[in-house]
């Protein structure tokens, strides 16, 4: 599988409460589809990340809203996949492309989250739960504190190791004028944070965010030298249980195992063969157990590499993870998050960040879930042609 990447674009990430929804697809639709030398007449198909605008906001149908504010009667879609709906958007626009139905193809995830309460966003996240999990009165927060304590107590390790996540992603968001926080912390600062859902406290959580991305896909065929492409070279999304309860472990995310495995066969690659990654950290213990579902660590071994600095932007030894400061830092509105992930990946194989630059960066990975793991979506990108 080929194809083109010409064009990416993010917003700034955090609490842009003077800014709408339309204008925030508007300004990353625009930016995209400029560096890929298109206009919004020019695209075949335009496909939406999105998961809260129903639920928070009473606008459905974001398809043709977003179409008509950005100029283009193609065919317009919205896609839904909890956190994973901007990861999900990229891989349907890959398929309606593969298909040969479409050759020039927008897609732009977006959420706004701050304009509600926080107990308003936090019940509307859990629609990506089960409803035996609403009806215990769980939250997000709470799933991934089942899953820490499972992990902490099966792996023997402390706090310390979740907080090493946070401290390496607010660092490498100390580096991205985007970020919701670009304040580095420390050790000893996300243990001493409020406790949120023991053992997670508030600097092991991702924050409630507003932001768009945007990225523009073009078939093989149609792409020019001129427009610098990256090559998506595989894309693979797979399912879980909805509900932790019926899972064969908390340890590990089988849809991430299973859309990993998938992805690589695609590019013919191994994990050892990834210079970059974008993982999904909605909170610190996912990282961990990202970095070993995707086959980076094995299982148990992952805390201890953070902590030592290993994902740490070129003081890496093996690979760097979240340069974007990852959902923790950068933040997370939710259906924007896996097109963002895709964005920094290309900015980073075309070597265009400066400060937060992975020095040889030729192969990069991106990993979306959704829910506590019901969805998880994967994409590997390469320099190469
Ligand atoms: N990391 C770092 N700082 C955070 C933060 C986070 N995740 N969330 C909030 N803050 C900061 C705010 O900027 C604010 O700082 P200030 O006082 O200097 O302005 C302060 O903490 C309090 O913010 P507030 O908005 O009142 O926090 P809150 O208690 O309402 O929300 C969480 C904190 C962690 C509960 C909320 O961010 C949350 O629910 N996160 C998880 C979101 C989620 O589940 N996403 C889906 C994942 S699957």
């Amino acid at each position: 599988m080929k194809i083109g990447v010409t064009g990416v674009a993010s917003s700034k990430f955090g609490e842009l409460w003077s800014v709408s929804p339309r204008a925030l697809v508007k300004y990353v639709a625009e930016r995209a589809l400029a560096e890929s030398g298109l206009e919004p007449t020019d695209i075949d198909a335009f496909y939406v990340g999105n998961m809260l605008s129903g639920i928070l906001g009473g606008q459905e149908n974001l398809g043709s809203l977003f179409a008509e504010e950005i100029g283009t009667t193609a065919p317009a879609f919205k896609i839904e996949g909890a956190c994973a709906s901007g990861g999900l958007a990229i891989h349907n626009a890959i398929l309606g492309i593969l298909s040969g139905q479409y050759k020039k193809v927008l897609v732009v995830g977006v959420e706004k989250m701050t304009d509600h309460k926080p107990e308003e966003v936090t019940v509307a996240l859990m629609g990506a739960g089960s409803e035996a999990e609403r009806i215990a009165g769980l939250t997000f927060p709470g799933l991934y504190s089942l899953i820490a304590r499972e992990y902490m107590d099966k792996y023997k390790i402390s706090e310390k190791e979740l907080a090493a996540v946070a401290v390496k992603n607010h660092y490498h968001g100390s580096l991205n004028p985007n970020a919701q926080f670009q304040n580095p912390i420390t050790i000893e600062k996300v243990l001493e944070s409020p406790c949120v859902a023991d053992p997670l406290k508030l600097l092991d959580c991702s924050p409630i965010s507003d932001g768009a991305s945007a990225v523009v896909l073009t078939a093989e065929s149609l792409v020019s030298k001129k427009q610098n492409p990256i090559w998506i070279t595989g894309s693979a999304a797979a399912t879980d249980s909805l509900g932790l309860y019926n899972r064969k472990s908390l340890t590990s995310l089988a849809a991430t195992q299973a859309a990993a495995k998938t992805a690589y066969q695609q590019a013919g690659i191994q994990p050892n063969d990834i210079d970059v990654a974008e993982v999904h950290d909605c909170f610190t213990i996912a990282e961990l157990l990202a970095l070993e579902d995707l086959g980076f660590y094995k299982k148990g071994t992952s805390g201890k590499a953070v902590l030592g600095g290993e994902l740490t932007l070129n003081s890496s030894k093996k690979i760097a993870v979240n340069t974007s400061g990852g959902l923790k830092a950068c933040g997370h509105p939710v259906g924007a998050t896996g097109v963002k992930q895709v964005v920094e990946i290309v900015e980073q194989l075309r070597g265009n960040l400066g400060k937060r630059q992975v020095k040889n960066a030729n192969v990069g990975l991106t990993h979306n879930v959704g829910g506590s793991g019901a969805v998880a979506v994967v994409h590997i990108l390469s320099q190469e042609h």
